[in-house]
């Protein structure tokens, strides 16, 4: 089944045309980074009229990557939620135009869902089996999430302020790398090294259970900048080290204790932070030393795309579900 995918809940407008959940045809990312930059974070307006231009060339560009026609689809996916309303309206409409024009079946997809599906494209290894844990982790989430099959999934634990990609955002504002500021921080991170700044390691604690929280560390950050009198390139090294290693082995550290209580012992990292190569070292090596699992996406399939709204809208698709053409978009959405 050929589904194409539509993404714009956030600042990509992406498209995509992806084989069976699996085989990705093409798989086009328009980033309005360069447009929001200057503001330090998204600014919603803009991204809703940065969508609305750039939706059509995405789509035409995706069909010709993929060298496929309108009559080769078999199906629409959009995001549908969460994200930013005007800019998730934009995607939503236009798959229902082009799914009633060409009357082919389309699906609303949490994009939540989508990036959980996104493990699942190009593999050549074998894939995640289910029930299995998903440690989510992105600009706008953080959470660990209980995988029974790719329409069926629960909660299990959240971020209670900021999520991690968020953190990684803020204290890369805090450090003057401009924004988005996470491969920033991960690149820097690579040349410094830890034991020069202390960093704490919050929400660890056993009545915690499976929540995160980042707004502290951030705190921390800035507490060590307003106590320099000036930082050199070494410090800002080290320091983006020593908060990087804090969000790591939190983030770790819960999916450890989620493996062992559930006796779940596959897990799937994804979302943005997912590229974060420090991230994706230690809960391998985790893995591999507490006997569980670990996949991850390939890069380009952790931060936004529309190839895993249409992997996740196939899913929908093969449960026999479809979505009416009064589906509306929703800023937040649950499993
Ligand atoms: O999944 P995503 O593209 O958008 C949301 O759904 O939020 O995630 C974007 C987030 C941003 O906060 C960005 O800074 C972070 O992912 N990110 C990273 C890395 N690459 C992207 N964070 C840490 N290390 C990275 N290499
Ligand atoms: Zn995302």
């Amino acid at each position: 089944m050929l589904v194409l995918g539509l993404e714009s809940s956030c600042d990509e407008t992406a498209a995509a045309v992806v084989r069976d959940g699996k085989d990705v045809l093409s798989d086009v990312v328009f980033s309005q980074d360069q447009i929001h930059q200057d503001y330090g974070g998204i600014v919603p307006e803009l991204a809703s009229r940065e969508h609305i231009s750039q939706v059509i060339p995405v789509l035409a560009q995706a069909l010709e990557t993929a060298n496929v026609s309108w009559d080769d689809i078999d199906g629409i996916a959009v995001t549908c939620g969460p994200g930013l309303i005007g800019a998730l309206f934009v995607g939503v409409q236009t798959a229902k135009a082009i799914a009633y024009a060409r009357k082919i079946p389309f699906v609303g997809v949490n994009h939540l869902h989508g990036h959980i599906a996104a493990v699942f494209l190009d593999r050549e290894t074998p894939d995640p089996s289910f029930p299995h844990l998903a440690l989510l982790v992105s600009g706008g989430h953080t959470e660990i999430v209980l995988v029974k099959s790719m329409t069926s999934m629960e909660r299990l634990g959240v971020t209670r302020d900021d999520a991690a990609g968020e953190a990684f955002d803020k204290v890369a504002k805090m450090l003057g790398l401009g924004y988005p500021g996470g491969a920033k921080i991960d690149k820097l991170a690579q040349q410094g090294a830890l034991g020069h700044f202390s960093m704490p390691r919050l929400m660890t604690g056993e009545k915690t259970g499976y929540d995160f929280s980042f707004s502290g560390i951030k705190t921390a950050v800035l507490r060590i900048i307003q106590e320099q009198e000036s930082l050199s390139d070494t410090d800002i090294q080290n320091l983006a080290a020593a908060f990087q290693e804090s969000v790591v082995e939190v983030l770790v550290r819960k999916i450890s204790k989620a493996v062992k209580t559930s006796m779940i012992d596959t897990v799937q990292l994804c979302g943005g932070v997912a590229a974060n190569s420090r991230l994706r070292y230690v809960l391998e090596t985790t893995g591999k030393e507490q006997g569980f699992s670990v996949f991850i996406p390939p890069l380009s399939y952790c931060t936004d795309n529309a190839a895993m709204i249409a992997a996740a809208g196939y899913h929908r698709f093969q449960d026999g579900i479809e979505d009416p053409w009064d589906l509306s978009a929703s800023t937040r959405m649950s499993f």
